[in-house]
Order: structure tokens, then C-alpha cells, then sequence
């Protein structure tokens, strides 16, 4: 008898459903499984075999038994087949009954006591079986609060396969997995706050336009400044993630096997801080069988690149494509693969190798052309990425000890939201998100200057020495800091602010 069981592929983010075809025949006694599997799928036989004996169930001895992942042209990978294949081997011999497992999703992995272990991806996979309209998700228990992320879907959580086996065979059911509570009712919080941070108020105030305009932002200031505090501080002020962008970051957690199991649904924007050591394939994703890297990681959240120079000329090169598109493109011999990965970039650096050139305290040891060397290792079409470009010098003594808090992040918050607000609304039914993704064409439209605008921007030019993609950069900042400041039009002083912003170089 042939037996036909549901079940899903990832490919990135995406989920193909795969139909899981189990024939059991008379013949010479053998198991193959076919339709590209991986080795761990070709694994799976020898377990399911295994759980199905160890489960007190009968598995085919005498028998030829062929299994066949289908469409064959998808590369199944992992041990999630396992709990699909034995279902479908319960089919096929009559042990259990097929209308039990229509419209129906089957994901899972199995020990060899036939108890059923957690996967990988279950949410994207939740996902793509309410989007072809079945009706039922058999999952690993423990992964049924991820699986019930997804409504309109029920969500059966399964122990082990005996108890699967009673379901499907109508002697007991399994109660559905009902959620506990809405995981949205509890604001996220964040690890560090900017009350906490003493002084550094320019630099508060540059890293708020960042957060309103959706900018890049490079931080340049000798060791001990607090940079690494700022950028920690950085998600705490941008706004709350909506439910849509929550299920988009989830799922990348969910495919890395990063997901906390006490938390189904991640609430806070990410924030990821890798070392310069870090591979290429770390950084932007990839491995034999594709990872998402740093960068997806980080998608709608903070990337946040210390040492800045350090990181290889390669990697910082890769960080281009991603910072335009905001997706990344995985070659594989199989095709290409896309991640998402739309994250805001902030990066650290020392003004030069040892960290203390223009300090007043500290005496800079480098040689000026090792200066000019350690700048240059950020090539300019990498710099004209990051709108804003800010000098953190080290906080005086009596400042750090000052006991008073300052500003709290949800005050910061609070304003770059409602600037946010503007944007969506002027954005609206075109790709755009925030200013920072304007191009030439939106920057004439939303950017108009009146003459005392248009005379202030010449004479910097001028006098700065500066480039039309500087001219650019400006006029967007300018736009987000008239948003900050609740104004359509763009004024003299929002200029004027948007041109202390501008990259300088040293020396
Ligand atoms: N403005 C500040 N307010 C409060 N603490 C600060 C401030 N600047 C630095 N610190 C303290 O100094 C430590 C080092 O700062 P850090 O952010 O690592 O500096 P940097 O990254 O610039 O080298 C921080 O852990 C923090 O405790
Ligand atoms: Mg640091």
C-alpha cells in the first residue's frame, strides 16, 4: 500500500511542502529512501525503524518498503523527516489510518525511543502550512509554542510516537496546544539604558537622529570613551518592533536554532556585536548547508561593528550589497539563497592605532601615514553608506561621577517614533521606510530648501570642500531632523546640524 504524508523543506526563509511517500511491497526484503536527501535524512530510515520497533509498533522486516521525498528537485536536509516518514510507514501498513493525517503537516525528529525531539525552523515551517491551507501542525512538544505563533492553525504537540499513534489510530487524542498568554502584552526590555550614560550628549542626540532616520552611524573616540555603551544602548530607543517585523526576525532565530525556548516570539530588535575576527561566512551567512549570518541576525535590529578597521577589506566589502538592499544573496551549487537582513549599521573605531590621536590627556605613538593607513582601510563607497559620522571624546572625571540619571531611553523613544510616524506616512505605498533610504529622486521631492536653505548648504560646499553624495547625505539628515522636530519644512538650523554630521577625516 502507498501512503502519502505531509511534510516541509526550508530553503532560506521559505518553506516547500514536501510530500513524503511511503509504498510498502512484497519483495525483496529492503529500505531506501529517495529524492536528494542528505546523509542525515538517509539516517533517518535506521532510527525510524528503531523508534518504531522501540515503540512497542510493528516495522515491515519482510518486506521491500521505498520512500520518496517529493518534488525531488528540493534539497532535504536534517533529521526533521523522521516523524512524516514513520507516519507514513504506520500508513502503509495499516497500523494507523490515513484520513487522521490529512490536511496536515508532520515535522519531527526522532530518538531511537521513539520520543520525538526538537527542530529547527518551525516557524517558518508553521507558516508555510497555513499558507497552502491545511489545517493541522503535528510538532515536537516542546517547539508547540514557536508552531503557535502562527493563528487560524492547530497546533498538535507530540511526546513520543506511541502517543501519536493512539491519536492517529482514534483511541486518544491529543488536546491541540493552546498558548498561555498573548506574547505580545509584555514590553520588551533592553539590557542597557541612556539614562545611564553620563554626558555625551551630542553624541546621544546624533545616535537619536540615527534611531529617527533610520542612518548608519560610525563612532570615532580614544578606548574608554563609551562607545561600546552607546551602540548597547542603541535598540533601547529605536521603536518597538511591530508583530509582522517580531515574526520576521523569529524565524530567522527559529532557522539558526537560536530560538529561546522560554521565549516563542522575539520582542526585542536584535543586537549583535561580532568580532573583526569573524568568518566571511559567519558575517553574511553560508555553510554547507546555509546559515544565516551575523547580518540576518541583526535584521531590524543593530549590527554593531567595534574596531570597525579591523574587520578584513573582504568582509567589510560584503557588507555593501546588504546595506543597499537590505537582503542577502547566498550562492550555492544548488541555486541562490536570500536572506533577509535590513539592520542599522553602527561602528566603532580609535581616531587611529593606538587609540589617542587628538586626546588632551593621553600622547598619540603613531606616525602620521600610519594614521592615514588605518583610516583608509574603510574604502569610500563603504563610507558614503553611514550618514553620520560622530566624535565621542572621552567624559570628564566629575561628569562620570555625577549621580543624576539622564534622558531614559522610552523619553528618546517616544520622539523617534513619532518621527517615524512622518516617514510612514510620507513613504506610504512606495518600498521606502525611513528617510536614510531615500534616493536622488525622493531627496528632490522631500527635500526642497528655501533660499537661506539653499545659500547655507552652498557656502559649505564650498568652503568643506564638499561632494554631491555629501550634499545628499546632508539633505536627507536634515529631512529626519526636521521630523525630530515635528517640521515639514526643512529650516536653516536643521541644516546646519545635519552638516556637523559629515565624515572627517583626522588628519
Ligand atoms: N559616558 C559614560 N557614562 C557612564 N559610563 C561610562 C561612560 N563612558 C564610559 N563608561 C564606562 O567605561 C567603560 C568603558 O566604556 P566603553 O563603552 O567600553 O568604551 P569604548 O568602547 O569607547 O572603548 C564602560 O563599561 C562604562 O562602564
Ligand atoms: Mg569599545
Amino acid at each position: 500500500m502507498l501512503a502519502k504524508v505531509t511534510s516541509c523543506a526550508l530553503v532560506g526563509l521559505e518553506g516547500v511542502l514536501i510530500e513524503v511517500e511511503v509504498d510498502n511491497s512484497s519483495g525483496f526484503p529492503s529500505l531506501v529512501i529517495v529524492g536528494l536527501p542528505d546523509a542525515a535524512v538517509k539516517e533517518s530510515s535506521e532510527r525510524v525503524r528503531t523508534a518504531i520497533h522501540n515503540s512497542g509498533l510493528h516495522f515491515p522486516a519482510k518486506r521491500r518498503v521505498t520512500i520518496n521525498l517529493a518534488p525531488a528537485d528540493i534539497r532535504k536536509a536534517g533529521p526533521a523527516y523522521d516523524l512524516p516518514i514513520a507516519v507514513g510507514v504506520l500508513i502503509a501498513t495499516d497500523q494507523v489510518w490515513s484520513h487522521e493525517a490529512e490536511d496536515a503537516l508532520f515535522i519531527g525528529e526522532l530518538s531511537l525511543d521513539g520520543s520525538v525531539r526538537h527542530v529547527n525552523g518551525i516557524l517558518p515551517i508553521a507558516a508555510t502550512a497555513q499558507a497552502h491551507g491545511l489545517k493541522r501542525l503535528f510538532v515536537p512538544a516542546v517547539d508547540a509554542p514557536e508552531a503557535a505563533l502562527i493563528g487560524d492553525l492547530e497546533v498538535i504537540p507530540v511526546e513520543n510516537l506511541p502517543q501519536l499513534a493512539a491519536h492517529l489510530q482514534g483511541l486518544k487524542a491529543i488536546p491541540p496546544y493552546r498558548p498561555t498568554e498573548t506574547p505580545l502584552q509584555t514590553p520588551p526590555r533592553y539590557a542597557a539604558d541612556f539614562a545611564e550614560i553620563k554626558g555625551q550628549e551630542h553624541v546621544k542626540r546624533a545616535l537619536e537622529v540615527a534611531a529617527a532616520g533610520g542612518h548608519n552611524v560610525l563612532m570615532v573616540g580614544p578606548p574608554g570613551a563609551g562607545k561600546t555603551l552607546l551602540a548597547r544602548s542603541m535598540p533601547s530607543i529605536l521603536p518597538e518592533m511591530t508583530v509582522e517585523e517580531s515574526l520576521e526576525v523569529t524565524k530567522i532565530y527559529s532557522i539558526a536554532g537560536m530560538l529561546p525556548a522560554e521565549m516563542p516570539l522575539i520582542r526585542r530588535r536584535p543586537f549583535r556585536a561580532p568580532h573583526h575576527t569573524i568568518s566571511h561566512a559567519g558575517l553574511v551567512g553560508g555553510g554547507s548547508w546555509p546559515r544565516p549570518g551575523e547580518i540576518s541576525l541583526a535584521h531590524r535590529g543593530v549590527l554593531f561593528l567595534d574596531e570597525f578597521p579591523e574587520f578584513g577589506t573582504r568582509t567589510l566589502e560584503s557588507l555593501r550589497q546588504p546595506l543597499e538592499d537590505g537582503t542577502v544573496s547566498i550562492a550555492r551549487a544548488t541555486g541562490t539563497l536570500t536572506f533577509p537582513a535590513r539592520f542599522m549599521l553602527v561602528a566603532a573605531m580609535n581616531p587611529c592605532p593606538c587609540g589617542y590621536y587628538g586626546d588632551p590627556v593621553h600622547e598619540c605613538t603613531c606616525s602620521l601615514s600610519a594614521i592615514q593607513r588605518y583610516q583608509k582601510r574603510i574604502s569610500g563607497p563603504l563610507m558614503d553608506r553611514i550618514d553620520i559620522h560622530i566624535e565621542v571624546p572621552r567624559v570628564e572625571y566629575q561628569k562620570l561621577t555625577d549621580d543624576r540619571l539622564g534622558e531614559p531611553s522610552a523619553a528618546i523613544r517616544a520622539r523617534v517614533e513619532q518621527a517615524r510616524a512622518r516617514q510612514t506616512r510620507r513613504f506610504a505605498g512606495t518600498p521606502l521606510r525611513t528617510n536614510a533610504d531615500m534616493g536622488p529622486a525622493e531627496i528632490r521631492q522631500y527635500c526642497r530648501l528655501d533660499e537661506a536653505g539653499n545659500n547655507l548648504v552652498r557656502a559649505a560646499m564650498q568652503q568643506l570642500q564638499l561632494s554631491a553624495r555629501a550634499f545628499h547625505r546632508i539633505l536627507k539628515l536634515a529631512r529626519t531632523i526636521a521630523d525630530l522636530d515635528g517640521s515639514e519644512r526643512i529650516e536653516t538650523h536643521h541644516l546646519a546640524e545635519a552638516i556637523q554630521y559629515r565624515p572627517r577625516r583626522v588628519v
